[in-house]
């Protein structure tokens, strides 16, 4: 008999509606909080704390330094960063070498790391899944249950194409996989994924918030996030006993490599093979298959 498995996606978070009961919640914000989470540990990164707002990320940040941590402070308002943040909300602005450097980040978005804690009050396990890694993050989730829950970011409250887009993408995996129930959210989802054009960018581009990034001069982005399937690193939510959500990469390995185009040795000048060193993200990215603990702030049931 074949496994059957129920999908529903609320298309956009921050409407305190009603969150419906599911065994594991994926949270999606394509552009970019989630593709950024991932992209994240696929360098090396082992924690990310997402927090509501830019003051929760100060304040979480000066905490951390006290506690003799040097995390990054990243995030976005209206697609830029805030007054005092390291970085903004860019996936191809982070690289190997700022990762080594910290590790340890801190991280407030408009939409994307609202939507995670939102989905973190509900109690369940949570996952931050972008088009990058959509399968390792249905793989992982479903090792949890079989509701599955998918909860689009969207934008200021409303529903975003690139997200839904996103949620139909993990939906028609799952379909692939034995007997699936559902919603009409889902459906809608299905039906946004099945309809994309060959290349996913002129699709994306469709999007709303993908064109004001593109108007602020973030086009890199939007082709980086609409690469698909090409991360194995699952980033879900955790805690530490001071009730601070965390996440942590669960499984996969920090891979594919940066986009810094590695030498290839050319012809005439014959490269030294490079002795193997090991490599010092493999011991950080090797977790086990159970999810950690999970500690959640917020309201424990609706
Ligand atoms: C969001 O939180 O909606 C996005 O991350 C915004 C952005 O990165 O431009």
């Amino acid at each position: 008999m074949s496994e059957r498995y129920e999908a529903d996606v609320v298309f956009s978070c921050g409407n305190d509606e009603f969150l419906p009961s599911v065994d594991v919640w994926l949270v999606i914000d394509v552009l970019r909080a989630t593709t950024v989470m991932t992209r994240w540990f696929e360098l090396g990164g082992t924690e990310l704390y997402p927090v509501k707002t830019p003051d929760d990320a100060r304040h979480l940040v000066r905490e951390l330094q006290e506690r003799g941590s040097s995390p990054l402070l990243m995030g976005e308002v209206n697609g830029l960063p805030p007054e005092g943040f390291d970085l903004g909300n860019s996936p191809v602005e982070l690289t190997y070498e700022l990762i080594r450097e910290h590790y340890c980040g801190v991280m407030s978005t408009t939409n994307g790391t609202v939507a995670l804690l939102e989905a973190a009050s509900s109690g369940c396990p949570v996952i931050a899944a972008s088009l990058r890694n959509t399968s390792a993050c249905l793989d992982y989730a479903l090792s949890i249950g079989r509701r599955i829950g998918i909860m689009c970011s969207g934008r200021k409250k409303r529903p975003s194409w690139e997200d839904t887009l996103c949620a139909g993408a993990v939906i028609d995996e799952l379909n692939t996989r034995g007997e699936l129930f559902m919603t009409d959210s889902a459906q809608i989802a299905l039906l946004t994924w099945q309809n994309r054009t060959p290349e996913l960018v002129p699709y994306v581009m469709k999007s709303t918030h993908a064109q004001y990034l593109e108007h602020i001069g973030f086009d890199e982005d939007i082709a980086f996030c609409c690469e698909h399937d090409v991360s194995t690193v699952v980033p879900m939510l955790t805690g530490d006993k001071k009730g601070h959500n965390i996440l942590r990469s669960v499984a996969g390995s920090a891979r594919p490599y940066p986009r810094e185009v590695l030498p290839t040795p050319s012809a005439e000048t014959e490269q030294p093979k490079p002795e193997k060193k090991p490599d010092p993200f493999e011991e950080l990215l090797t977790y086990t298959k159970k999810p950690a603990q999970y500690f959640f702030i917020g309201k424990k049931d609706k």
